[in-house]
């Protein structure tokens, strides 16, 4: 069997074969991040230590495939420009060497002697029967990283809990003591009931079991994936995404109060973190200001009911991306807003700027320098528009998307079923339109649009898959005259390794 070292080179060396090719990129985002090459899903381990961001991601490096899963690694000192690293985690031990397993997700946290600890899934089989452990692995440098000895440090569930469902530990320090979160489900994840578990610890090393942090069926589907458990304020907010729930929400969030002696979570406001297909597994860390930041996956798995594909994106021989990093703050009701990071505003070149704008039926173009990878935020009042707005992106004349937002219903709808032979998306969302106002804020890039509404309580995610030539932007009202008050339009350039360790 190859050592752990050894499995780590042979990544890299498929990783550095693997190359992207780069001649036909058409979709590859220019500022959402992606691996080099191969399969990514989940972020994990993310952490500012030593004033570098880490992202860690679940990684197939031999494929645009899910499989053999690995922790593929980037840094960057402004979360928006990231610098790949060496492959992090491979599978290498009984305990985690799984063509249909490997070192599934989980997180990171820095000790007070500097080293980095990631805390990760083992998914092995035994017997036939699919087996998940929690287990640890160590790093003095943040770049290599050596797997504990005494792995697992998680091997045993409280009666009930599935073997072949008890994954992602996140990792958090309390009142000078660690606590992991843990997914879960009681009957496994095909038709079972998703639990999330907390744990402590005083050492990283022994790990005791506390409670069922939060079990609402409704909620929690047949598995609860991903969980991330994080103050703000004086609340407790919860993120999990939960596998076959009603509604199929792909990462929900519960926020309330928690009392850690008895180790109960009283739940006040529940909620979705996006309403678009494309987004799943969301991880939060603090960023160096102490500002809460989630990444999610920008993607969704096959058990979803809109799933048709995981697109088109392996002729270019890389398959995943990362959302924005958005900066997570709570309202006084309870719900979270979402906003991407400030950082990213350094990607904007040629801006164009609106004001008081005189809308029509007929599609007004706006120029830009790239069409294709851009921000667009506009403000408009019910008072100005009587009837709905639609914005047209990545058009061709025969092909686009569409955004729109019907004032009087209070309705936005992304209609992604024109775009391309991929899409086919159409997703509407209820608008809260705070003093009869619309905010929008969307970002385009290449194959991603993030939409976020209402100063980013209300956020839509989707893949697009556009040829090249979709690269009219236009709007228009859909019935009568308006005025749209203010238009910013920013092309924006691509991100790129320009970290300063
Ligand atoms: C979520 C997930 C996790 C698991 C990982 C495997 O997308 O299914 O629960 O750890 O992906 O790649």
């Amino acid at each position: 069997m190859m050592t752990h070292a050894e499995r780590i080179e042979q990544a890299n060396r498929a990783v550095a074969r693997a190359g992207a090719n780069v001649q036909q990129e058409v979709w590859r985002p220019r500022y959402h991040f992606t691996a080099p090459a191969g399969w990514l899903n989940d972020p994990n381990g993310l952490i500012y230590a030593k004033g570098l961001y880490h992202l860690f991601y679940q990684f197939n490096p031999y494929s645009n495939e899910w499989g053999s899963m690995h922790w593929g690694h980037a840094v960057s000192s402004d979360l928006t420009n990231w610098e790949h690293r060496p492959v992090a985690l491979a599978p290498s031990e009984p305990y985690d060497d799984e063509p249909t397993g490997g070192c599934f997700s989980g997180s990171a946290v820095e000790a007070e002697d500097g080293t980095l600890f990631l805390i990760y899934t083992a998914t092995a089989r035994h017997a036939e029967a699919t087996v998940q452990t929690q287990c640890l692995a160590l790093s003095k440098d943040g770049v290599n990283f050596e797997k504990y000895a005494g792995n697992p440090v998680i091997s045993e569930y409280p009666d009930g809990i599935s073997k072949a469902d008890a994954r992602d530990p996140k990792v958090f320090r309390h009142d000078e003591r660690w606590y992991l979160v843990l997914g879960a489900s009681v009957g496994g994840s095909d038709n079972g009931e998703g639990k999330v578990l907390l744990y402590c610890s005083d050492d990283l090393f022994r790990w005791e079991f506390i409670s069922v942090l939060y079990s609402e069926k409704e909620r929690c589907g047949t598995m609860c994936e991903c969980p991330d458990f994080f103050p703000i304020g004086d609340k407790w907010v919860l993120t999990f995404s939960p596998m076959k729930a009603e509604g199929s929400p792909t990462a929900v969030y519960v926020s309330g109060t928690m009392d850690f002696d008895t180790g109960c979570f009283a739940a006040e406001t529940s909620g979705e973190l996006d309403l678009g297909p494309d987004y799943y597994a969301p991880q939060s860390m603090l960023d160096e200001d102490g500002n809460r930041v989630l990444i999610a996956w920008q993607n969704g798995w096959s058990w979803m009911p809109w799933w048709r594909s995981f697109g088109p994106t392996d002729v270019e021989n890389w398959r995943g991306c990362m959302s924005l990093p958005r900066n997570v703050s709570l309202r006084e009701d309870g719900k979270l807003r979402l906003a991407p990071v400030r950082q990213l505003e350094r990607l904007r070149y040629a801006p164009v700027f609106y004001e008081a704008v005189a809308v029509d039926e007929r599609p007004m173009q706006l120029s830009l320098v790239d069409g294709t990878s851009f921000e667009w935020q506009l403000e408009a009042s019910t008072d100005d528009i009587s009837s709905a707005l639609e914005l047209r992106i990545r058009d061709n004349g025969t092909n686009y998307a569409t955004i729109q937002i019907d004032l009087r219903k209070k309705q936005l709808t992304l209609d992604a079923s024109r775009c391309d032979p991929f899409s086919t998306a159409t997703r509407s969302c209820p608008l809260e339109l705070p003093g009869n106002r619309l905010t929008l804020d969307i970002w385009i890039d290449r194959s991603s649009v993030e939409i976020f509404a209402d100063n980013g309580a209300i956020c839509l995610t989707c893949n697009l898959y556009p040829s090249e030539d979709q690269t009219g932007v236009s709007i228009r009202t859909m019935g009568g005259n308006g005025i749209v008050n203010k238009m910013s339009l920013y092309s924006l350039r691509a991100a790129g390794g320009e970290v300063i360790v």
